[in-house]
C-alpha cells in the first residue's frame, strides 16, 4: 500500500517549468489523497499561465505512472488569491533587463568583509574587461557609497527608470543613494523587498555582463526573499577563518543550496596578516578554516584575502584597493577570485 509520503516523494522529481526547483518545494502541491488505486492531487496555483498548469499536470502523470498501484489520477485545483505570500514569491525571478549574470556576495555574519569583497570583486571583474554593475542590497548598512566614494542621486530617465551613477567604470545602485546623511533606516520586510525589486528591475543597467549584489548578512527572512527575488547565477560566500564565522557561513551555504542557487565558493577574508615593515606573514585568526569548511561542504575554495590596512583605508577613502594598487598581493587575490567566478559562469 502506498502512502501519501510515497506520492509526494515521487512528485519531487517533477520540475516547475523553467526552474530547476521541484513543484513540491515550490509549494504547488496542497495535498495528495490515495484510495483504491485512485489518486487525487490537490494543486494550488497563483499566477501560473494555463500552459504551465498543463505542463505540471503532465509531469505529475508521468512521475506517478511508475507507481503500479496508481490506476487513476485526478486533479483538483485551488486558486490562490493574488497578493498572498506565496503569490509574491511566485512573481519573482524574472530576468533583469540589460543584465546577463547576477552574482551574489553573501555572508552569514556582518563585519566579515562582505562589502569589501563585493566592491573589489566588481572592480576585478571590470579589470578582466567585463561590463560590470554593483548593487548594494544591504539594507542594514549600505556601504557601497562610502567604499566607492560615490554619493550621487540616480537620475531619472524618461521611462521613469533610474539611471545608475557610475564610478571607476561601474554602474551602481544603492539604497544609500536615497538616504539623507546618517539617518538610520528602519525598513519593514515588504518595504525592503519592494525597494530591492525596484533597484534591480527599474534601473537602466545598460547591457552588463555581471551585476554584483552585496546582500545583507545573515540567513533570515529578508535574505531569503532577496535570494528568491533575484535570478542569481551563483553566490560567493565570505567568511573569516574562525569557528563562529564558519558556523554562519555554513548556514549561508545551506540557504543557497535549499533554493538551488549555485555556490561559486567560499572566500576566506582576514586570513592572515602581512607586516607592512618586514612582510612577515602572521596567522592572527585560525587561517585555513575557510578552506577546511569548503572541503567539508564540497564547494570550491576561492582563496585567502590577507588582512591589510590599505584595504581598510581604501574602503574608507572611497578607492577600492584593486583600483588603488592593482599589483598588490591583496589585489591579486581579488583578481584570482574574479577569474574563478568567470570560469564558473561560462
Ligand atoms: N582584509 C581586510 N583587511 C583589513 N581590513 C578589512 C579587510 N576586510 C574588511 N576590512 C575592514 O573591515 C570592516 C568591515 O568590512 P565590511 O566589508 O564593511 O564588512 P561587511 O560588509 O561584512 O559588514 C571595514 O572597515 C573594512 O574596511
Ligand atoms: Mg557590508
Amino acid at each position: 500500500m502506498i502512502t501519501k509520503e510515497d506520492i509526494i516523494n515521487q512528485l519531487r522529481h517533477v520540475h516547475y517549468p523553467g526552474f530547476t526547483r521541484d513543484i513540491v518545494s515550490f509549494g504547488v502541491i496542497r495535498d495528495a489523497i490515495f484510495e483504491n488505486g485512485r489518486v487525487e492531487i490537490v494543486l494550488s496555483f497563483t499566477t501560473e499561465a494555463p500552459d504551465k498548469r498543463g505542463q505540471i499536470q503532465e509531469g505529475i502523470r508521468k512521475a506517478l505512472s511508475s507507481l503500479p498501484e496508481v490506476k487513476e489520477i485526478n486533479f483538483k485545483v485551488v486558486d490562490i488569491p493574488q497578493g498572498s505570500p506565496r503569490d509574491r514569491a511566485m512573481l519573482e525571478r524574472k530576468e533583469i533587463p540589460g543584465v546577463r549574470n547576477v552574482i551574489a556576495v553573501a555572508s552569514g555574519k556582518g563585519g566579515v568583509g562582505k562589502s569589501t569583497v563585493a566592491v573589489n570583486l566588481a572592480c576585478a571583474l571590470k579589470m578582466l574587461g567585463r561590463k560590470v554593475g554593483l548593487l548594494d542590497a544591504d539594507i542594514y548598512g549600505p556601504s557601497i557609497p562610502i567604499m566607492m566614494g560615490l554619493y550621487d542621486r540616480p537620475g531619472l530617465a524618461e521611462d521613469q527608470k533610474f539611471i545608475p551613477p557610475q564610478k571607476f567604470g561601474l554602474a551602481m545602485m544603492s539604497l544609500g543613494f536615497f538616504i539623507e546623511g546618517d539617518s538610520p533606516v528602519i525598513w519593514r520586510g515588504p518595504m525592503v523587498t519592494g525597494a530591492i525589486r525596484q533597484l534591480l528591475y527599474d534601473s537602466q543597467w545598460g547591457g552588463l555582463d555581471d551585476l554584483v549584489v552585496d546582500l545583507p548578512p545573515g540567513t533570515g527572512d529578508a535574505q531569503l526573499t532577496l535570494v528568491q527575488l533575484a535570478p542569481l547565477k551563483g553566490a560567493v560566500i565570505v567568511t573569516t577563518p574562525q569557528d563562529v564565522a564558519l558556523v554562519d557561513a555554513r548556514k549561508g551555504v545551506s540557504m543557497f543550496q535549499r533554493l538551488e542557487v549555485k555556490i561559486f565558493g567560499i572566500v576566506e577574508n582576514m586570513s592572515y596578516f602581512i607586516c607592512p615593515h618586514c612582510q612577515h606573514e602572521t596567522d592572527i585568526l585560525s587561517r585555513g578554516g575557510g578552506k577546511r569548511e569548503a572541503e567539508r561542504l564540497s564547494v570550491p575554495f576561492l582563496g585567502e584575502i590577507p588582512m591589510d590596512s590599505s584595504i581598510c583605508s581604501g574602503g574608507d577613502g572611497g578607492v577600492p584597493i584593486v583600483i588603488q594598487s592593482p599589483e598588490s598581493e591583496v589585489s591579486r587575490a581579488f583578481l584570482h577570485l574574479a577569474q574563478s567566478v568567470v570560469g564558473q559562469l561560462s
